[in-house]
């Protein structure tokens, strides 16, 4: 298993280019299920997640090309791809390929809503929650759709199609506004969803739908209406640039000191987790070609943060905000109100000297004059990097092990920090 090492102490500088959003690409990549034409999405990140669903969707008889270099791009470009779903030639999603990636239990809206009928696994456990698809089967029910779970799978059918109605979420969740939205564009008549997520990759998969022939409005607020069609063509979309990695190397040069730009990242995306890293002591400039972060000399200043759905601050860049208050000047409070068991970077910390005392969904961390390099181990994406941030401020050599976590969601992490001077490099097998 791969593993990375990374020897602490070095500020960084330069540029950084951000990819496409994960969290955009993996919804967009489903939707191309409600469509018999071919979706072309740009500025795909290079992930394993990415590479995962592929097999999922290809496991429905869906075809995915990717698309070659065009004249110009450069190697950190995003890929490009051509994805048809013309024939769909299966319904089921197996629990060995639902329980690896959660988000793959989507599917289950553009199957029921295009074929009649889905079998989807339930996703199973996660490090970071319970999470249940409660609302997720709730929002297909108002829909019309009937709804057995058995042996560990969900059957949905709607021999006659789905019908408009009305959602109510009464919890904003992220994976039921998708799963809503992807339903109700090939449902009969007129869908309305309430408290539903406004995250931007919503809207960002509620523009593509709409530019292949959906008519949805409001999406991006809390009310999303959503009028029917009988069928959806094909369209060509840009993902957004990543939000939650743009935070990250944000939190690592506010971490390290040092001046970098964050290049395609978009301020507007990100400005609550922006706002909390200015309060920290960093300089955030949004230009034309990105966010430049730069912090030279002023210490780090103690910050009190709840998570929240946007535009609160994100649950995805907790972590990340933990490791960087470990050498904060004083004391901070993050309270994580999303996701019931998001502490697991907790004990790694500590391993590197930091002091955090936990009080069930609330982290006090007492700051730190330093901290000092050891082995530690990844337990989930957003947690392995706030591994990778802390080393980068400690004295010594770091070896952050299952770095197959990071892997996950961030497109050749060490690459982009060695470029900014980071003394990191990826040791395989
Ligand atoms: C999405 O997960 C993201 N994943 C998560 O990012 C992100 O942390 C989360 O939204 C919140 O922003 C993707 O986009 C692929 P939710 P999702 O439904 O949709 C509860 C990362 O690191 N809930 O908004 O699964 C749930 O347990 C990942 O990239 C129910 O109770 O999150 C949680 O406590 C991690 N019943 C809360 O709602 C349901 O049916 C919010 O979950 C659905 C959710």
């Amino acid at each position: 298993m791969d593993r990375i090492r990374i020897t602490g102490g070095r500020t960084l500088h330069g540029t950084i280019p951000i990819s496409g959003a994960k969290n955009a690409t993996l919804p967009l990549m489903i939707a191309s299920l409600l469509t018999e034409e071919t979706l072309i999405l740009d500025n795909v990140p290079r992930l394993a997640d990415v590479g995962l669903l592929q097999r999922i969707l290809g496991n429905h008889g869906v075809d995915v090309m990717v698309g070659g270099k065009r004249p110009g791009e450069s190697a950190y470009d995003g890929q490009t791809l051509h994805i048809s779903a013309a024939r769909i030639i299966d319904t089921t999603a197996p629990y060995e390929l639902v329980s690896r990636m959660r988000a793959s239990f989507w599917v289950i809206a553009p199957l029921v809503a295009r074929m009649g009928e889905a079998k989807v696994s339930l996703p199973g456990g996660c490090a970071i929650g319970t999470r249940p698809v409660d609302l997720l089967i709730m929002a297909l029910e108002r829909l019309g759709a009937e709804i057995e779970i058995d042996g560990g799978y969900v059957m949905a059918r709607a021999r006659n199609g789905l019908k408009g109605g009305e959602i109510v979420f009464p919890r904003v969740t992220v994976g039921g506004t998708h799963t809503a939205i992807m339903a109700a564009a090939l449902a009969q008549g007129t869908t309305v969803i309430e408290n539903a997520a406004h995250e931007p990759e919503i809207k960002d998969v509620a523009d593509c739908l709409n530019r292949m022939g959906a008519r949805i409005g409001g999406a991006g607020t809390s009310r999303i209406v959503i009028e029917g069609v009988s069928k959806l063509g094909g369209a060509r979309h840009r993902v957004i640039p990543d939000r939650i990695e743009t935070g990250t190397y944000a939190m690592a040069v506010a971490m390290t000191g040092g001046d970098v730009l964050l290049e395609n990242g978009r301020a507007d995306l990100l400005q609550a987790g922006l706002d909390v890293i200015a309060q920290a002591g960093a300089e955030i400039s949004a230009t034309n070609a990105g966010i430049r972060v730069t912090r030279n000399g002023a210490g780090i200043a103690p910050v009190e943060v709840v998570t929240a759905p946007f535009p609160g601050f994100p649950t995805d860049l907790q972590a990340q905000l933990m490791a960087l208050m470990t050498r904060a000047r004083g004391t901070s409070r993050i309270t994580e109100t999303i996701f019931e068991n998001r502490f697991m970077h907790v004990q790694e910390l500590v391993r590197l000297g930091a002091h955090i005392q936990l009080d069930g969904e609330r982290a006090t961390i007492e700051g730190v004059r330093r901290l000092q390099g050891a082995p530690v181990m990844a337990t989930d994406l957003r947690a392995s990097v706030s591994l990778v941030i802390a080393a980068l401020a400690a004295e010594g050599e770091t070896m952050v092990n299952r770095v197959y976590h990071l892997d996950r969601g961030f497109e050749r992490l060490e690459d982009k920090l060695a470029a900014c001077g980071a003394a990191i490099e990826r040791i395989s097998g």
